[in-house]
């Protein structure tokens, strides 16, 4: 599905026309296909179709914000990375930023990427502690270091020379749910749970604990039909300590092509990493795929490369899930998760937000 076809969002579309900046952008919408000039690096005629923003489910705010920046003439670099910051610093959302859930410790590590279809540059970090906002890191990493990834103390160093606080990310409804984990996860240690007198088997876990591995992915194209996109998490809960998942791999947390389109990612990162999907779908769209069909491409290379039983249910399905969502030049979208039936993503035009349903391999 690449038509945007759900509701619109609580108040978007008032929100989108009482901009006046955005008057102008809306009546350029869906203007027909033009060559770029001659500066563009590679042959392929570009279509633009007008400004769009796309994002995870958690990105409602992010997409609108993405659009109106870029209706008063942002790069949409710029655009994406001030749409994450609202979930970056929201103490609500329990997969990014501040309030993101910790690692096994009880330490907030976050992972961050952007990249920049015009320039072709990316940057990222992995591992950063105490900063909240990893995207805006990840963006300097771009511009101001001649790498693309920095890690751990380094990246939360590099931060601070640029003027960063160090500040503590782990918000009270965070902790209590590591503390909950922590203690619940085995009966073989001495962490226990509130318990009766007369209780036995304490720390026997009732259910399997559900792992979480929530993100916000953002791509857009502004006004100069340029694409660049973001992804940002605190990523897996309770995870091992120093471990990176897929947001700060350029390739497979995102990735973007100026000339063809942008893809990103949410869920089981590990998966994503192996099998490189964002870059996987941008090719794929380059090759003709629509970018719901390449999203969904990308979902069926992951479940053909997960072999190992852990990892698979019953039926030999991947027993986890991952999102994939994606733009392209004319301004389509789509966006595929390995189990599904009731997903959607965000995306917004300078007409308004909506949620769009994302296409899935197997119904969950
Ligand atoms: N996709 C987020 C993560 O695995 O960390």
């Amino acid at each position: 599905m690449n038509d945007i076809d759900q509701p619109t969002f609580p108040s978007s579309r008032r929100d989108f026309l009482k901009t006046s900046a955005l008057v102008g952008v809306a009546a350029s919408f869906g203007v027909a296909p033009r060559v770029m000039g001659a500066s563009t690096p590679k042959a392929r005629p570009r279509v633009f179709a007008g400004p769009i923003a796309i994002s995870s489910r958690n990105g409602q705010q992010t997409v609108l914000k993405a659009i109106e920046l870029i209706g008063a003439g942002a790069d949409a670099l710029d655009a994406v990375v001030a749409g994450v910051n609202l979930v970056e610093e929201d103490p609500e959302d329990t997969s990014v930023g501040y309030g993101g859930l910790p690692n096994a410790l009880g330490v907030v590590q976050l992972d961050a990427a952007v990249m920049h279809g015009p320039t072709c540059r990316a940057g990222s970090v992995g591992c950063i502690e105490g900063i909240k906002y990893p995207s805006k890191v990840a963006k300097l990493v771009l511009e101001r270091t001649d790498h693309v990834n920095l890690v751990g103390k380094g990246a939360q160093d590099f931060a601070v020379m640029h003027g960063f606080p160090i500040e503590n990310l782990l918000t009270e409804k965070a902790r209590l749910e590591w503390v909950n984990w922590r203690e619940n996860m085995s009966t073989q240690d001495d962490y226990l749970p509130k318990h009766k007198p007369e209780s036995t088997g304490i720390g026997e876990i009732a259910a399997p604990i559900k792992r979480h591995w929530g993100t916000i992915h953002c791509s857009a194209i502004d006004l100069a039909g340029n694409i660049s996109c973001v992804t940002t998490t605190s990523g897996m809960a309770f995870k091992v300590p120093g471990r990176i998942g897929d947001s700060p791999i350029i390739g497979a947390g995102l990735y973007c092509d100026n000339t063809v389109g942008a893809a990103g990612s949410t869920g089981r990162g590990e998966a994503n990493i192996e099998n490189l999907a964002s870059f996987l779908i941008v090719e794929r769209m380059r090759a003709g795929d629509s970018p719901e069909a390449a999203c969904l491409f990308a979902c069926q290379r992951i479940a053909d490369h997960t072999k190992l039983a852990r990892l698979l249910d019953a039926k030999g399905r991947p027993n986890f899930n991952v999102q994939f969502y994606a733009l392209n030049i004319k301004g389509e979208v789509g966006g595929a998760e390995i189990l599904g039936g009731n997903g959607t993503f965000a995306a917004a035009t300078p007409e308004g937000g909506r949620l769009v349903e994302l296409a899935y391999l197997y119904k969950a």
